[in-house]
């Protein structure tokens, strides 16, 4: 299987910035060293808002964001929400659900600013098998998440957010023209937590894999800027 170029990627991970207080969201952005870039998602937003967003923008303007909201709504509502959201700022990365369907992908599309690239959440990394039977899908997790991949690919989306799982299917089956931006990353003896299916950064970029989203191994680490530097340096 033919790997996507990953050399032109620049920012090939987006630290998770799950803080309740800008005071602390500043501190960490300000600790991450170059090829990090910031996600910044639901918690973040509900806590401090369009102003910390902006905030936060301005004062890394030359880090790329990941804005991380996974819009689920219909495409007027969406397309409006986005536009909202991208009113004073270019993230470099904005999500919705694939569940959203094509028409509301291709309306959140539309909506983007130019210089923002458009991923669809798959199915979330945490619903297991059961959990999908539960809201219906019976297909199982694989074949579940690469139609979603295809769908995002027929509605012209730049990629998808899945689990590290999902890689190789994806990549074999979408191409390597097609972002594919992995959560649960855990470098090499760092500790698990709440995640169920990891990856180390290195194995889940030979996968296939373009970005990767690590938080908790960063934020959590006594020296975050060591932390993250030690995880660039294993993926050299
Ligand atoms: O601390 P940790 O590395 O587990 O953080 C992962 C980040 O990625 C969190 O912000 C979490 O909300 C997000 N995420 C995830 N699984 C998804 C989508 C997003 O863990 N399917």
């Amino acid at each position: 299987m033919k790997q996507p170029d990953l050399s032109k990627n620049e920012t090939p991970i987006f630290c998770a910035i799950d803080k309740p207080d800008l005071d602390s969201a500043m501190l960490l952005c300000e600790q991450l060293p170059k090829g990090i870039g910031i996600k910044l998602g639901l918690e973040f937003f509900n806590a401090l808002g369009k102003h910390g967003l902006e905030m936060i923008a301005s004062r890394f303007s030359n880090i790329p964001i990941f804005l991380d909201l996974k819009y689920h709504d219909i495409p007027n509502t969406v397309a409006g929400a986005i536009r909202a959201a991208t009113k004073n700022f270019t993230p470099a990365y904005l999500n919705v659900h694939a569940a959203g369907g094509l028409a509301m992908m291709q309306a959140a599309k539309k909506a983007c600013p130019q210089g923002t690239k458009l991923l669809a959440v798959t199915i979330l990394t945490s619903l297991d098998e059961e959990a999908i039977t539960q809201v219906g899908y019976h297909a199982g997790v694989q074949n579940r998440v690469l139609q979603m991949a295809q769908l995002t690919q027929e509605a012209g989306l730049d990629g998808i957010v899945c689990s590290s799982y999902e890689i190789e299917l994806i990549r074999k089956e979408c191409g390597d023209d097609f972002a594919l931006m992995v959560p649960g990353i855990r470098p090499e003896g760092s500790e698990i937590g709440d995640q169920k299916r990891v990856m180390t950064p290195a194995n889940a970029l030979r996968a296939g894999a373009t970005h990767l989203v690590i938080g908790r191994p960063i934020s959590q680490a006594n020296n975050p800027a060591k932390a993250a530097i030690e995880i660039l340096d294993s993926i050299k």
